[in-house]
């Protein structure tokens, strides 16, 4: 045990913590992003879809480990930040660090920040609601509702921009640190990186996009009561 906590103080030790609650993270975007399809098919379906998943005592403990990963990943990040901020000498920071690293690795700090900012409002959207409302409201309505409103959908797209930035990062540095980052995998791994920056955020677009434009509420509520 004493061993584990000295490897987790030590700066190897946070960024495998990182890279590990991250790929967590991504895989949970996968099966979200999968599930949320099922929007694509009308109220009757989402609502049994996210019934079952609210039943399902598998999913239920799942869900501890991925509220744990949402509060240890940007946790960790901060502490590696400020260490890392402490450590390097403004000049270096200046010079070397805008010569050498990419645009999406030295703005990870912030897309981070952000996609956070993101997920506070959207767990208020519809986790809370959902969970905790006397009166259950229904998933798909409260989906319909939400992307009813243009802002909230800007709001949306903007923070799917900056999702797929932090994951355009995150997703190569996880490997890098966990030392899978090597030649005979790096083509895959750019493949399947280009997946998680670029199609998963793809796919979450479309749902504001075709509620707001071609599934307005209107529609949506006539289509409920079987009006066409
Ligand atoms: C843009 C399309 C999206 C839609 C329509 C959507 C919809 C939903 C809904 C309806 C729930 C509540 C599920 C329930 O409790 O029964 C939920 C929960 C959640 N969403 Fe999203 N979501 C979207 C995008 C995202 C993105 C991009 C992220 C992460 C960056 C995310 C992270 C979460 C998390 C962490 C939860 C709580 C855990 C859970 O209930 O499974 N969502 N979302």
């Amino acid at each position: 045990m004493e061993k584990l906590i000295a490897f987790y103080n030590s700066s190897i030790g946070k960024k495998v913590t990182m890279s590990l609650t991250g790929l967590f993270l991504c895989t949970f975007l996968v099966e979200h992003l999968v599930g949320n399809m099922i929007l694509f098919a009308g109220r009757e379906a989402f609502d049994s879809y996210s019934e079952f998943m609210v039943a399902n005592p598998i999913i239920r403990a799942v869900e501890y480990l991925l509220f744990a990963s949402l509060l240890f990943h940007p946790l960790v990040g901060l502490l590696l930040w400020i260490n890392n901020k402490r450590a390097r000498p403004q000049k270096y920071d200046v010079y070397m660090l805008k010569e050498n690293t990419p645009l999406a690795s030295r703005i990870t700090m912030l897309t981070g920040s952000l996609v956070f900012l993101f997920l506070v409002v959207h767990l208020r959207t519809f986790f809370i609601p959902l969970r905790f409302a006397e009166v259950k409201p229904s998933p798909y309505g409260l989906v319909v509702e939400a992307f009813s409103s243009a802002p909230y959908c800007a709001f949306y797209l903007v923070a799917l921009v900056f999702l797929a930035y932090h994951l355009r990062h995150g997703f190569q540095s996880a490997f890098q640190t966990l030392g899978l980052r090597t030649k005979s995998y790096i083509g895959l791994l750019d493949a399947v990186a280009f997946i998680f920056w670029f199609i998963i955020p793809l796919g979450f677009a479309a749902m504001p996009i075709y509620f707001y434009f071609f599934q307005p509420a209107t529609t949506a509520a006539a289509t409920a009561l079987g009006v066409h």
